[in-house]
């Protein structure tokens, strides 16, 4: 059985479906992107059943192939499977027998993308979504802003992709670096291009997050309006993302400012942002970040001290704290949860209903706290779903074989888990072809985590199916690492590549990898 994800339940019939040209199909539900020849004598029969959200029957006999779902997206998935079962893409002209029922394990399943430190695009984005549709996964979470740009049209501040989208040099060659390449670098989403992709993915199942990250990671738009920081400084979008270059210039790091949550003005602005940004996603979620907030500027500011002492805060963690439940409260009057970060249970203040993201290399025992007792959580551990982070670091096999128990959430408590997302940081990804070699297989992998069940979950199997995938990496024109990069097995070798990307050559394995494939490696 060829399939990725492992289905739910799969039972191996006699004989097969041959495929006689082109196929067609009957189908009482409505399914716009299925363009195959309709019929009232059909090969496919797709009914419409009294099933779970997203589950799928599929029965494929030697005179036929019937679907079952409850809905428009279950019957996709359905097809997903024949489309990968049949290989008709790829010169396939049968389908083995077999019965499938299926459904997910995590309704949750989600993948990243940074747009703010490399720009990609309409059409990148929607081929993205594309392969997340064969991989049943559901959630795209768009981070459309952060210190080196501001990536989403805000009509009421037109500044914030004036002057925020763009910058004037980018930093190259790995953390610590100083080496810039100038010429401006700049791009954005116009709202009526994020309707068209919301929509685009919606067809297809898949819920669009967006990600405006508050109260930090906010240069890009404190360089477009200089009052939203404590200090109101003349700034310009950083080109770094961080690292030795000159950080002491007035004592601010451009390349993560934090925004004064102590001025009306500035959360009016939040508020403001919010309330256009909901207006383009429809999701009932919304991710305001609140990573990596550093406190300095908020120590030092008349504003944020005045709120602190006026309500008796403890500390500028419980500032942040006060800030998240406000934005909270005004995402609720919505109809929205609000999601962040695991920074955000720093603070002693914050209201039980946030969902929260555990992302940190570090074990965070707020985190495993909150989500054992009781807590809605996104698992997105460093260690298995940082996929900016080269093979070398992290092999293909630290993403399949992730278990939320393995980061400290207890068997009972896993219900309290969403789903599982795997993160795209672009800062040293500047190109389709880069992110796609960090991105596949590990987003085969992600797929696998999320939607199978633990005891359908195999190593060997899921690598045999893998290499049977690999033609529609080709067939489709993505980039994707090969067996001898994804899973490195000479540690000497791992161990020069690491040192390597940490002496900037960030490219380094994807140049390897491009050197493999040519010489037919798969
Ligand atoms: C993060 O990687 N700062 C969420
Ligand atoms: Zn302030």
């Amino acid at each position: 059985m060829n399939l990725i994800p492992a289905p739910y339940e799969f039972k191996q019939g006699v004989g097969s479906f041959r495929i006689n040209g082109e196929l067609t199909v009957g189908s009482e539900l409505d399914l716009p992107l299925i363009k195959l020849k309709k019929s009232d004598n059909p090969d496919i029969t797709v009914k419409k059943a009294d099933m779970p959200k997203e589950a799928y029957r599929l029965t494929v006999e030697r005179d036929g192939i019937e679907i079952l779902a409850a809905d428009k997206i279950g019957a996709y998935y359905a097809f997903q499977s024949l489309r990968q079962l049949s290989r008709a893409e790829l010169g396939g002209k049968s389908i083995e027998c077999c019965e499938i029922y299926d459904k997910p394990r995590f309704s949750f399943r989600g993948l990243q993308l940074d747009e703010s430190r490399h720009f990609f695009g309409t059409d990148a984005v929607k081929k993205l979504i594309d392969t997340m549709f064969m991989m049943k996964l559901n959630v795209f979470h768009w981070h459309l802003t952060d210190d080196q740009g501001w990536r989403i049209e805000i009509k009421k501040y037109p500044l914030l992709t004036e002057i925020g989208s763009k910058r004037k040099n980018t930093q190259v060659g790995g953390w610590g670096s100083r080496k810039m390449i100038e010429g401006e670098y700049g791009g954005y989403y116009t709202q009526e291009e994020i309707k068209e992709i919301v929509e685009y993915a919606d067809e297809r199942g898949i819920m669009i997050i967006p990600e405006i990250d508050f109260p930090a990671h906010c240069a890009a738009a404190i360089a477009a309006y200089p009052w939203l920081a404590c200090r109101e400084l003349d700034r310009e979008v950083p080109g770094y993302f961080g690292g030795v270059v000159p950080e002491t210039v007035l004592g601010i790091r451009d390349w993560n400012r934090t925004i004064c949550v102590g001025k009306d003005d500035t959360v009016n602005f939040v508020f403001d942002i919010i309330d256009e940004v909901c207006e383009l996603f429809p999701a009932p979620y919304f991710h305001i970040g609140g990573d990596e907030a550093p406190k300095n500027e908020w120590k030092k500011c008349p504003h944020c001290q005045k709120v602190i002492k006026d309500n008796g805060l403890k500390n500028e963690e419980d500032l942040q704290g006060m800030f998240n439940n406000a934005v909270l409260e005004h995402l609720k009057a919505k109809g929205k949860r609000l999601i962040g970060w695991n920074e955000i249970l720093k603070a002693g203040n914050l209201d039980k209903s946030a969902v929260v993201q555990y992302w940190t290399p570090q074990r965070d025992k707020r985190a495993e706290d909150f989500v054992n007792s009781g807590g809605s959580m996104i698992m997105s551990n460093h260690h298995s779903f940082y996929f900016d982070m080269t093979y070398s670091q992290y092999p293909l096999k630290f993403t399949y074989d992730y278990k939320p128990e393995k980061f400290g959430v207890s068997t009972e408590n896993v219900k309290n888990v969403l789903g599982v997302e795997g993160e795209n940081w672009t800062e040293w990804i500047d190109s389709v072809e880069v992110l796609d070699c960090r991105l596949h297989p590990r987003m085969e992998a992600l797929a696998e985590v999320a939607w199978s069940e633990e005891r359908n979950k195999n190593w060997h199997s899921f690598k045999k199916r893998l290499d049977a995938f690999k033609p529609y990496f080709d067939y489709l024109g993505i980039n994707y690492a090969v067996d001898e990069v994804s899973l490195p097995k000479n540690l000497i070798r791992r161990g020069k590549i690491r040192k390597l990307f940490f002496k900037g050559d960030t490219h380094y394995e994807v140049k390897l990898n491009k050197e493999y494939k040519s010489k037919g490696a798969r």
